[in-house]
């Protein structure tokens, strides 16, 4: 049970676990000491949310609203779940991409209360403190050392945004305990000249540091956090290329944890590319996939597809040959395999006469589906679109670069120049359009539909890894969520708004690998899908006069 306790009187208001500002009851407001410090007039939990909306509309602009929910928070944590909840599809663009985006860019001018913990590369030896100066409990840890923040680059220790806004969405979408969801920063330093020179830059000014000092803070950090919350999960996010990969290897086989750039883009995508493939009528063994881009998201997607395939009865050989990547330097092929070929890339370095542009990789490849993950903006032309269309009669183009303005195309261009053939998704949210009298609904392949139920799912059965399996589980769990009225309009996803009832469902597939593959330590529950549901928080208020010090 976490350490924290009710309060009482002011301390109570000021407590945003427990604070339910002007719906504390008259019973209540006499019992524990709140008499005279809220205005009379109670109201219900029904009466705030209308009025959060009310001031959030009034808002001029995302930031601004980002910013007014993030105050929620800090204030009442029920209430903004509660409205997040009720509001989810209009609220997760200001939660999180693209407007957490905004947020981390400018966290030094907006930064009104701190969040989470900071752990910087001057406090070696003394992580272990740090972390026992978190009051609560934690049963999941975000933690990001801003290197590659979204499609924007290193932001240093405004990199904050992210881990808080992921950890918001663990809540909003899987039913944590927000008392118990720990955002944590390494601040390890900058390369961005920009916040170097910022006086309003509220993390250390110095450059990153990259040598073993980096790999000891990690090793003490993760060692710390287990020491305190054995059997805790860990999730690294937005770290850049090299440490993601590295570290990912490093404890994905001792300790709970996982990489979401990584694996939860792979399951997200794999689901999409799966369910495309009942508007394309063809079969997995039948794709033919080019990455645009081939970091962490690129080559995670890739392997998972890799092992979608395998499950399907394909030789592994096989499988990798139907993926080529197309980085910065061209298309991968096996005369780039010279010794100095990132380790991630090496698989699917092919035999194949090199191409410089991706028209001419179009060309070459013919492929049945185009997925960007570069943070090259329009990096799709119209014409690479056209081409598509012409090889295919719907060919899959992700467009999945974050946040909105480094999108390898848009929704419309992507309908337009395929005839409204294309089977489309992005990474972050593009609206509804018409295309020949037709309404399509462009589907977000948000990470959203995968974390939230991997961690639900993994703390279900209290396993001690997150495995591939488990992504591959999710990601045809996640397909199966989509239904016909989805693909009806384009949609290889399912609305946001079902995304509580995804994670049950995609929680549920990854526990059964766990009690399959022996990880988890929970013992086996008669009814796992009761389980899961019985773990989920609430974000209704609870009476406190009934049960004053539950
Ligand atoms: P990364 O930095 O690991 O990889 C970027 C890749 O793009 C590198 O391979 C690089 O060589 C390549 N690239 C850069 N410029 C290029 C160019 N001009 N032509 C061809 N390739 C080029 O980054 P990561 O983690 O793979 O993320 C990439 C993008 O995907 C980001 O914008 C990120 O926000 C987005 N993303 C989207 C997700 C989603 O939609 N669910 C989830 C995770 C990431």
């Amino acid at each position: 049970m976490s350490p924290h306790q009710l309060p009482t009187g002011i301390a109570l208001l000021h407590d945003p676990a427990f604070n339910k500002g002007t719906a504390f009851t008259e019973e209540e407001r006499d019992l524990l000491g709140l008499r005279g410090l809220l205005p009379p007039r109670v109201q219900t939990a029904e009466q705030q949310v209308a009025r959060v909306k009310h001031n959030l509309d009034s808002k001029p602009n995302d930031l601004e609203k980002y910013i007014a929910l993030i105050g929620l928070q800090d204030r009442n944590e029920r209430l903004f779940y509660r409205f997040l909840a009720e509001h989810l599809e209009t609220m997760m663009p200001i939660v999180y991409t693209p407007t957490v985006g905004l947020a981390c860019e400018r966290y030094g001018q907006i930064f009104r209360r701190p969040r989470g913990l900071y752990v910087t590369i001057e406090d070696a030896g003394r992580v272990g403190r740090i972390v026992d100066n978190w009051q609560d409990d934690a049963s999941v840890v975000v933690v990001t050392d801003g290197e590659r923040i979204l499609g924007l680059g290193d932001l240093g220790a405004n990199g904050m945004g992210i881990p808080v806004g992921k950890l918001a969405l663990y809540t909003a979408c899987a039913g944590f305990d927000p008392l118990r969801c720990l955002p944590i920063t390494l601040d390890v330093g900058t390369e961005n000249e920009a916040l170097l020179a910022d006086p309003l830059y509220l993390g250390l000014k110095r450059r990153r540091t990259r040598d073993e000092r980096y790999d000891a803070l990690v090793e003490e950090l993760v060692g710390a956090l287990n020491k305190r919350w054995p059997g805790l999960l860990i999730q690294f996010e937005d770290f850049g290329n090299n440490n993601a990969f590295r570290l990912l290897e490093r404890y994905r086989g001792r300790v709970l944890t996982f990489n979401d750039d990584i694996q939860g883009t792979a399951a997200v995508a794999v689901a999409g590319l799966v369910a495309a493939l009942r508007l394309s009528g063809t079969s997995l063994r039948e794709q033919r996939l080019l990455f645009f881009g081939a970091g962490e998201a690129g080559t995670g997607i890739a392997e998972l597809f890799v092992a979608a395939a395998v499950q399907d009865g394909m030789a592994e050989s096989d499988a990798r040959r139907q993926c080529w990547l197309f980085d910065s330097r061209g298309l991968v092929t096996s005369a780039r395999n010279d010794g100095t070929l990132a380790g991630h890339k090496v698989h699917f370095a092919h035999e194949h006469a090199p191409a410089s542009t991706l028209l001419d990789a179009v060309e070459a490849l013919r492929p049945t589906a185009l997925i960007g993950t570069s943070t090259q903006a329009n990096a799709f032309s119209d014409q690479v679109l056209s081409r598509m269309a012409s090889l295919n009669q719907r060919p899959i183009v992700f467009a999945l670069s974050n946040p909105t303005a480094k999108a390898e195309c848009t929704a419309e261009a992507a309908v337009n120049a395929t005839g409204g053939r294309v089977i489309f998704a992005s990474g972050s949210p593009f609206p509804p359009l018409t295309f020949g009298g037709r309404r399509i609904e462009p589907g977000q392949g948000n990470n959203v539909y995968v974390f939230p139920g991997i961690g639900l799912g993994v703390v279900a059965a209290r396993s001690r890894l997150v495995t591939d399996e488990m992504f591959l589980a999710a990601a045809r769990a996640l397909a199966a969520e989509v239904g016909d009225d989805d693909l009806a309009v384009g949609r290889v996803f399912p609305r946001l708004s079902r995304v509580r009832e995804v994670s049950v469902r995609v929680a549920c597939a990854v526990a059964q690998v766990a009690f399959a593959r022996g990880l988890a330590t929970a013992p086996p529950p008669h009814d796992l899908d009761a389980h899961v549901r019985s773990l989920l928080w609430s974000p209704a208020y609870p009476d406190y006069a009934a049960a004053p010090r539950a």
